[in-house]
C-alpha cells in the first residue's frame, strides 16, 4: 500500500488536520516548545482535560480533543530525554510513533502531523530521530492498514527540515 510521508515547514498549531501530535512531558500539564505552543493555541480547555488523564509514561500516547485548535484531536506523546543513547532511547522514540499511529487508527484519524519528537529540549540527535520517525511510521502504516494519508512531519527549523529531506529521499 502506498504510504505518503511528507515534510512540511509549518507551525503545527495552525494545521487543520484530524490530529496533531504533541511532544509532551509525563505530566501532560504543558511546558515550553511545541507543548507550550499547542496549549496556548488550544486554550485552557486542553489543560483542564489533560488534568483528568493522570499523566503519560515515556513512549506512550494519549488522545484528547483539539479544543481551540484547527485540528480535531491532539495526540500527546512523551519522547525520551537523550542521555547518550544507551538508555533505551531509540526504542522509546520508536514506541512514540507506533503508539501515536495506533491511537490515530483506533480513533478514525485520516490525516496526522508530527513534530520532531525529542529533538528540542530533550536533545535527541536530529538525524537519528528522523530515521526512527520515518522507519517506524512506514512500518506502522504498512502493517496497520490504517488509511492514514498523508502523514506530515512538521519541520520548525532548517536542521529538522534538512534531516527529513535526506531521509525521505532514500528509496524504500
Ligand atoms: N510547530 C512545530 N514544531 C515546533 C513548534 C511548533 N509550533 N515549536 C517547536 N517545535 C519543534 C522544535 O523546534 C523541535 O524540533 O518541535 C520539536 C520538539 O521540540 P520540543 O518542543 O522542545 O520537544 P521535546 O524535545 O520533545 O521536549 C519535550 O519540552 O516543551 C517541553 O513539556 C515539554 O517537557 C517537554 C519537553
Amino acid at each position: 500500500m502506498a504510504v505518503t510521508l511528507e515534510a512540511v515547514r509549518a507551525d503545527i498549531t495552525r494545521l487543520a488536520v484530524d490530529a496533531i501530535v504533541n511532544a509532551a512531558n509525563e505530566s501532560l500539564l504543558g511546558g515550553g516548545g511545541v507543548d507550550g505552543a499547542i496549549h496556548r493555541a488550544a486554550g485552557a480547555g486542553l489543560l483542564a482535560h489533560c488534568r483528568t488523564l493522570g499523566g503519560c509514561p515515556t513512549g506512550e500516547a494519549r488522545i484528547t480533543p483539539g479544543f481551540g485548535l484547527p485540528a480535531r484531536h491532539v495526540i500527546h506523546t512523551v519522547g525520551p530525554v537523550w542521555r547518550g543513547g544507551s538508555h533505551g532511547e531509540a526504542d522509546l522514540l520508536a514506541a512514540c510513533y507506533r503508539n501515536c499511529l495506533r491511537l490515530a487508527t483506533e480513533n478514525g484519524v485520516k490525516t496526522i502531523a508530527f513534530p520532531a519528537i525529542s529533538c528540542g529540549v530533550y536533545g535527541y540527535p536530529v538525524m537519528d530521530a528522523t530515521r526512527i520517525a520515518v522507519h517506524e511510521t512506514r512500518a506502522a502504516l504498512r502493517s496497520g492498514a490504517s488509511g492514514i494519508e498523508p502523514v506530515q512531519f512538521v519541520c520548525f527549523g532548517d536542521e529538522v527540515w534538512n534531516a527529513y529531506q535526506k531521509v525521505l529521499s532514500v528509496p524504500v
